[in-house]
């Protein structure tokens, strides 16, 4: 039930990429050890929540996104967000969820990760329940492995599952383009191609890139578009084929770096800076590959953006 709670908080968080993602051999849990360093990017999900007496979700989107393809039941980790915030709690409420899609759907950027991260402080706010940062952590936890880095944004390290996230210090802004695809890709699936690929083969402890560390640290982007690695893109390409010809025409376009955002499929490009990242953006959109985006990393991770009380 509602109780007195009445009004709405908004919280909008970031989608991520990954600067290296070192992936290590299955663990007995089903998932695989990480090595990654995050970044969190200007493309972002908006979640408002409002009292209300049941659990509901609905989802929003423009033309373009894949909005169908979240699902609207106690699946969706937004709605999974607020029961286990709500139970923490030894609360029994109804929440209203509206989610507002600016990252690209099942497209290797986690975009389910930031709204169950954009849902745990919004409801924290409406709630009025002052939740410790270290308990949303160990909840973002529990509801997947990017939630965490969903909360806590900029760029960060990232190991466990990738759930363990430490921040890191960084003073350059990069800009990505980020070419979606109509489809998206299961992210269990890539894994699973992951393993079929790496059959009979002695896999090791996943590493962090000393490449990716070095020119963060220098702040060099062409060394970090060099340096850039994703030990997850084979098995995407397998799975997406059509994938290397994208990666390779933004190659033709004069970028730093290309590669697969994650499990796929969304294509990331490493640009010099903001104009360059709008003529490639360009480039890339009027041959029609699919719906193109411009952003800039690091940003911060979810925040609520508006209060209303009722
Ligand atoms: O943690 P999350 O729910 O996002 O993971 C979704 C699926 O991705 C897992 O069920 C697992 O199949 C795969 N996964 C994995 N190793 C990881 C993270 C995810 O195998 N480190």
């Amino acid at each position: 039930m509602s109780g007195r709670v009445r009004g709405q908080v908004s919280a909008v968080a970031p989608a991520k990429v990954n600067l290296c993602l070192g992936v290590g051999p299955v663990r007995a849990d089903g998932f695989h050890p990480l090595a990654t360093i995050y970044q969190a990017v200007g493309l972002q999900d908006r979640v408002t929540v409002g009292a209300a007496d049941e659990v509901s979700v609905t989802v929003r989107g423009d033309a373009r996104s894949a909005v169908h393809e979240v699902p609207t039941d106690g699946s969706n980790l937004a709605v999974q967000a607020a029961l286990v915030l709500a139970k923490h709690h030894g609360l029994d409420r109804g929440v209203r969820i509206v989610i507002e899609k600016g990252i690209p759907v099942a497209g290797g950027m986690a975009g389910g990760s930031a709204d169950a991260a954009a849902t745990l402080v919004a409801c924290d706010r409406l709630w009025r329940l002052g939740t410790s940062r270290e308990k949303l952590l160990s909840l973002a936890a529990e509801l997947g492995s990017d939630v965490p880095f969903a909360l806590v944004g900029g760029t960060a390290l990232g190991s466990g599952r990738g759930e363990l996230v430490t921040p890191l210090t960084t003073r350059g802004r990069y800009w990505w383009v980020v070419l979606e695809s109509a489809v998206g890709l299961s992210t269990p699936a890539v894994y699973r191609e992951f393993d079929a690929l790496h059959t009979g083969s002695a896999l090791v402890e996943p590493q962090i890139s000393s490449g990716v560390v070095s020119a963060l640290r220098d702040d060099d982007v062409v060394a970090l578009g060099a340096a850039l690695t994703n030990e997850l893109q084979p098995a995407a390409l397998r799975l997406r084929p059509e994938l290397e010809g994208v990666l390779e025409l933004g190659r033709t376009e004069g970028v730093h770096g290309a590669i697969v955002s994650g499990s796929g499929p969304s294509c990331l490009f490493l640009c010099a800076d903001r104009a360059d990242a709008v003529r490639v953006g360009e480039g890339l959109r009027s041959r029609g590959l699919g719906p193109v985006s411009v952003a800039p990393g690091p940003v911060a991770g979810a925040r609520v953006v508006a209060a209303r009380e009722g």
